[in-house]
């Protein structure tokens, strides 16, 4: 079964060819430039660009997979949760597509692209069986997750308030580092060198919440007693500072939560899940608790075509269907 994916939650516009649960193309559109001079993304702006690059990416996804539209067996979106605008597009295109090629169609939830993405198969990379605990971690999101089955995934706790990407575009911003703050921290922080300490909010709590927007005062708090403004030894000092903070409360609660429900597997899963200081203390601190690691390639854990084609992919072959009155949804739990 050939199957289109369309991704458009937030500002990446991506498709994908999937062949039963193995992907022939996987296209994206990045607007990274077009928001980068505001520091986050601007919705209005996401949905304009969706636009203009949506068919080009669709085509070139078709090319890429070597398959004519007429060959597709079943068409499938992201339709929650993301910015509304920036869903509508993908989500109307897919529905025309389907409708008008008289194609099966599924809206597919985000967040479960995200926790399935580890399992898609040809990435010479081994997959985990189920169950696994997942952390997803990204610009919107920040969770821990049982994933029992492709149908039973369990939220255990989320963030309260500031999702971990959310917290490095923001502290990034006001560092005056750029957009998106997580690699560029991420790369400022594996520079050997002096280290601020920032707190880690719920640390001794035993439940699986999380809270950034504590982390993101006490970063500007520590930078208002430069005078001047920290120098570059000291904002290495202070991204170095960040990411150990972020990178151990995230950790610490994925694997508090595989040990309490016995479960031998942990994923990594978002698009912080492409940060080398996250994937290297998880191998660290799982190698030390007896558990298995697994973590996409570092362009499955940002934004994608692939996991949602997959996703829908396992959706359709499962016989479930979306009717063509579907909207998108700005939340929607997975
Ligand atoms: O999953 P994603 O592409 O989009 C959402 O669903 O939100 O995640 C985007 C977020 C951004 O906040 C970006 O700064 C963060 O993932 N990110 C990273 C890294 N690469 C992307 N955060 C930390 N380290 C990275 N290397
Ligand atoms: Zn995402």
């Amino acid at each position: 079964m050939k199957v289109l994916g369309i991704e458009s939650s937030c500002d990446e516009t991506a498709a994908s060819v999937v062949e039963d649960g193995r992907v022939l193309s996987d296209v994206i559109a990045s607007q990274v430039a077009v928001h980068r001079p505001y520091g986050g993304v601007v919705p209005e702006l996401a949905s304009r660009n969706h636009m203009i690059n949506l068919t080009p990416v669709i085509e070139q996804a078709l090319k890429d997979a070597q398959v004519e539209l007429g060959q597709i067996d079943g068409i499938v979106a992201t339709s929650g949760p993301g910015l509304i605008g920036s869903l509508l597009v993908g989500l109307q295109a897919a529905k025309t597509i389907a409708m008008s090629r008289k194609l099966p169609f599924v809206g597919v939830n985000h967040l479960r692209g995200h926790l399935l993405a580890t399992r898609i198969e040809g990435d010479n990379l081994s997959r985990p069986n189920f169950p696994y605990m997942a952390l997803l971690a990204s610009g919107g999101h920040t969770g821990v997750y049982l994933v029992e089955s492709e149908d039973s995934i369990t939220c255990l706790g989320q963030t309260r308030d500031d999702a971990a990407g959310e917290a490095y575009d923001k502290v990034a911003k006001l560092l005056g580092l750029g957009y998106p703050g997580g690699p560029i921290i991420d790369k400022m922080a594996a520079v050997e060198g002096d280290e601020e300490t920032f707190p880690q909010a719920l640390r001794q709590r035993k439940s699986y919440e999380f809270s950034f927007s504590g982390i993101k005062t006490a970063v500007a708090q520590r930078v208002a007693t430069f005078k001047g403004g920290p120098d570059d030894k000291q904002m290495h000092a202070i991204a170095r500072g960040f990411q150990r903070a972020v990178v151990e409360i995230l950790v610490r609660k994925v694997v508090l939560a595989a040990r309490e429900k016995q479960v031998s597997s942990v994923v990594l899963a978002g698009g912080v899940a492409a940060n080398k200081g996250l994937r290297a203390h998880a191998a660290k601190i799982c190698r030390e608790n007896d558990l298995k690691l697994f973590a996409p390639p570092p362009s499955r854990c940002t934004d994608n075509g692939s996991m949602i084609a997959y996703a829908g992919y396992l959706s359709l072959a499962a016989g479930q269907r979306s009717s063509f009155d579907l909207g998108p949804r700005s939340n929607w739990p997975v």
